[in-house]
C-alpha cells in the first residue's frame, strides 16, 4: 500500500501532492497580480501581510456537484486584515470566494444587508414629474459609513489591499504556496497570518469519482468502465435499500500538512508566521496550541473556542506565558452560535485532560498541523 502523508517526509508529501492535482486556472493570473503587488511594496519598503480567510471546500466529485464545507464566514479573516491596514501593512487576503472582505463586511450577506442601510429621498422639484428620489444613505448611518468608505478607498487608491479567492482545499494549497515564494523578497518584512479553516480532510484526487454521485442503482448498460476499481472509489459501500437507493458512504485520507514546508522552505527568511488553532473542547485548547508552537517552531498560535471565538483568544508563543485576550462585557458583540457563558472555560480547565502540557513532542511523531 502506497504510504499516506503523514508517513512521508514534508518534501515528499509535497511533491506528491501538487503533482497529483492541475493548478487551479485562476493562478498564473494570481501570481502574476501579488508579483506586482509585491515588487510595489518591496520599492517602498512597506510590510506585507498575506492573511488566509474562510473556509475550504472538499469537493466529492471532480465535475463537482457536491462538496463537504465548513462553519468560517471569514470574520476573523476579513477584521483583523482591517487592523493590519490600519497599522501600514500592505495586505494580500488570500480567501474563500463569497465570504466575508475587509471593509464591504460591514454591509454584507444577510446580518448587514447593504439594502438596509439606504433609503429613498423625496424627489427634488427638478424632477416634479417623476417619483424617482435619490438613493441616499440613512442619516443615522451616515458617519459610520463614511468611515469605512474613507479606508476602503484609500486601500484601493493607494494598492495595499489584494484580494484573491479561492474555492477548494487544493486550490488554497497551491495559492499558499505560490504567494509564500512570491513573496520571498520582502524578507522579514513579511508576515504569514492564517486565519483560514483549511479542511483536515479530503478526497485524493484518483480516488474521487468524476461525475455526479448517482443515487440509485443505474441499468447495467449505463455503468461506466472506469479506471478506478469499484472498491477504491470513496463511495465504498453501495449498500442496496429496498427502494433501490444507496447509502453513501465516504472515506476521506488525511489533507497533508505543510506548515513545515512554509516555515522552512516557501516563506521568507526572517518573515513570521501566525496561525490558528480552533477547539471545540475547553479543555484541549491550550494543550494543542502549545504543541502546534512546538512542533513547527514558528512565532504565535492564537488559540479560539469556537463557541466562544468573537469575545476571547489565547496567544501562545516561544518562552512566554500564554496570554489571554478579552473583549470587555460591555463591548461584547451579539453572536448567534457563541455562547458567552463559556468566556474564561479554556483557560480554567487548560490541561485538565492529558499529560502536561509541556511535554516534548516525539521526533517522529505524526506530521499534523495539530
Ligand atoms: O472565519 P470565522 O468564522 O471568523 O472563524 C475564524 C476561525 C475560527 C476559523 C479562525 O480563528 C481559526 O481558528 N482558524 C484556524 C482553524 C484551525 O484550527 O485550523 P487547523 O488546526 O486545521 O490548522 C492550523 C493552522 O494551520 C491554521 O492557522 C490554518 O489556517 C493553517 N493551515 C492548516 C492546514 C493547511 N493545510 N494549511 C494551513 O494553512
Amino acid at each position: 500500500m502506497a504510504p499516506s502523508f503523514g508517513e512521508m517526509e514534508p518534501a515528499e508529501a509535497e511533491s506528491v501532492y501538487f503533482n497529483e492535482y492541475p493548478p487551479p486556472k485562476a493562478l498564473p493570473k494570481h501570481e502574476a497580480l501579488a508579483r506586482a503587488f509585491v515588487e510595489l511594496h518591496v520599492e517602498d519598503k512597506r510590510r506585507v501581510v498575506l492573511v488566509t480567510s474562510g473556509g475550504t471546500t472538499v469537493p466529492l466529485e471532480t465535475q463537482t456537484v457536491r462538496f463537504i464545507d465548513n462553519f468560517s464566514a471569514g470574520t476573523r479573516g476579513a477584521t483583523s486584515a482591517e487592523y493590519f491596514l490600519e497599522q501600514g501593512y500592505a495586505v494580500i487576503f488570500l480567501h474563500r470566494q463569497y465570504s466575508l472582505l475587509p471593509y464591504s463586511r460591514h454591509y454584507s450577506h444577510s446580518t448587514n444587508c447593504f439594502l438596509d442601510f439606504m433609503d429613498e429621498a423625496p424627489p427634488t422639484d427638478a424632477s416634479a414629474d417623476s417619483d424617482h428620489g435619490r438613493i441616499v444613505v440613512r442619516s443615522e448611518y451616515q458617519d459610520a459609513m463614511r468611515d469605512v468608505l474613507r479606508k476602503y478607498r484609500y486601500a484601493k487608491q493607494h494598492n495595499r489591499l489584494l484580494l484573491l479567492p479561492f474555492t477548494t482545499v487544493a486550490e488554497y494549497m497551491f495559492e499558499l504556496r505560490s504567494l509564500a515564494k512570491i513573496m520571498q523578497p520582502i524578507g522579514a518584512n513579511a508576515l504569514f497570518y492564517l486565519a483560514a479553516a483549511v479542511s483536515d480532510f479530503f478526497i485524493p484526487r484518483s480516488r474521487m469519482a468524476e461525475h455526479k454521485i448517482q443515487s440509485s442503482e443505474l441499468p447495467a448498460h449505463f455503468q461506466k468502465d472506469n479506471s478506478v476499481g469499484a472498491e477504491e472509489i470513496y463511495t465504498g459501500e453501495n449498500e442496496e435499500k429496498p427502494a433501490n437507493s444507496k447509502k453513501l458512504v465516504i472515506n476521506l485520507d488525511p489533507v497533508p500538512k505543510f506548515l513545515h514546508r512554509l516555515v522552512d522552505g516557501w516563506a521568507p527568511e526572517g518573515s513570521m508566521v501566525v496561525s490558528f488553532k480552533l477547539e471545540t473542547d475547553p479543555s484541549l485548547l491550550v494543550y494543542k496550541a502549545q504543541t502546534a508552537l512546538q512542533r513547527y517552531s514558528h512565532h504565535l498560535v492564537i488559540g479560539n473556542l469556537l463557541s466562544t471565538r468573537k469575545w476571547e483568544v489565547v496567544f501562545i508563543s516561544p518562552d512566554q506565558p500564554e496570554r489571554w485576550i478579552r473583549v470587555p462585557k460591555s463591548r461584547r458583540s451579539k453572536s448567534i452560535s457563541g455562547v458567552e457563558d463559556q468566556v474564561g472555560l479554556a483557560e480554567a480547565m487548560k490541561g485538565e485532560k492529558g499529560p502536561d502540557t509541556q511535554t516534548d513532542l516525539e521526533e517522529d511523531g505524526p506530521k499534523g498541523w495539530d
